[in-house]
């Protein structure tokens, strides 16, 4: 991963490449459809309170766990035994993030949801409180994280999560062979190039033209970079829209020539 400065100068320099965040000049409909009511959308949802309470309490609470480690998982913490506030500060998407993709499943209404990095429920939560009737998977491999997201989703009164406890290496392929189809997909986890790729090579196999995969921290390391690189590359990619912290792909038909924004958020 890179350093803080390094990630920092990266940061400012998408800043002030990227398109100003506000929809002028792109001439795309759907990217300024994006834009203007998915991206700014500065509703207060119902839902956004109780989650960020849970938040909080997860920041207070100094139970330690016993994790497995997965590889390129935290910025700050390589042990085996972590404290919830820990993970809870460094591993979990803030806020602002974690309501993007509340409001990209509330927009674009896709029939399935499905998560690689659950942690501790956060942002599975919001994704999850787009559509309470809409199915949301979350997979992830700590087997005590699982078990706490589980009883956070208990908490929150959440029906429609499911979640698959183990690695995505082995759980990701048995998934996609049963599933019939996957319509809205969120990785976050395990942020290194050959895993992302293969896992959206998986992903490849179910999508549709209306697809939707955001991909976590893609400018988190040079491996990440470059796996989101091939990703928007990638033939069947028709748009994709970078964000800095996620970048979103998709597949749209109606999308004749294919085009990446970099749009400040
Ligand atoms: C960044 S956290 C997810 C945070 C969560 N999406 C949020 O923002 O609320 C990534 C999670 O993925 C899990 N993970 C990473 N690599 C994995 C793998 N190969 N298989 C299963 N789980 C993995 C880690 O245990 C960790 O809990």
């Amino acid at each position: 991963m890179y350093s803080s400065v390094k990630l920092g100068i990266k940061f400012i320099r998408y800043w002030f490449s990227a398109e100003n965040g506000k929809g002028h000049g792109v001439h795309s409909p759907f990217v300024f459809d994006f834009i203007s009511k998915v991206l700014n959308d500065e509703g207060e949802y119902y839902c956004y309170n109780s989650i960020e309470q849970l938040r909080e309490d997860l920041l207070k609470n100094t139970t330690l766990l016993e994790l497995e480690d997965f590889g390129a998982g935290s910025r700050m913490h390589a042990s085996y035994k972590r404290r919830i506030n820990e993970i809870a500060l460094s591993s979990l998407k803030p806020r602002k993030f974690a309501r993007l993709l509340f409001r990209m499943v509330n927009y674009y209404q896709p029939d399935s949801v499905l998560e690689l990095g659950t942690s501790l429920g956060i942002t599975t939560a919001y994704l999850a409180s787009a559509d309470e009737q809409k199915p949301v998977t979350t997979m992830e491999g700590a087997k005590a994280v699982a078990a706490l997201a589980g009883n956070n989703f208990k908490r929150l009164g959440l029906k429609n999560v499911s979640i698959i406890e183990g690695n995505f290496d082995y759980r990701l392929p048995q998934f996609i062979k049963t599933a019939a189809k996957v319509d809205f997909v969120y990785v976050d986890g395990n942020h290194r190039k050959e895993p992302t790729l293969k896992y959206f090579e998986l992903l490849l196999e179910k999508i549709h033209d209306n697809s939707i995969i955001v991909f976590d921290d893609v400018h988190w390391s040079s491996e990440m970079e470059a796996a989101w690189d091939l990703i928007k590359a990638h033939s069947r990619v028709t748009l994709s829209i970078d964000l800095f912290f996620v970048g979103i792909v998709f597949f749209r038909p109606e999308q004749k020539i294919k085009q990446d924004f970099v749009i400040r958020f």
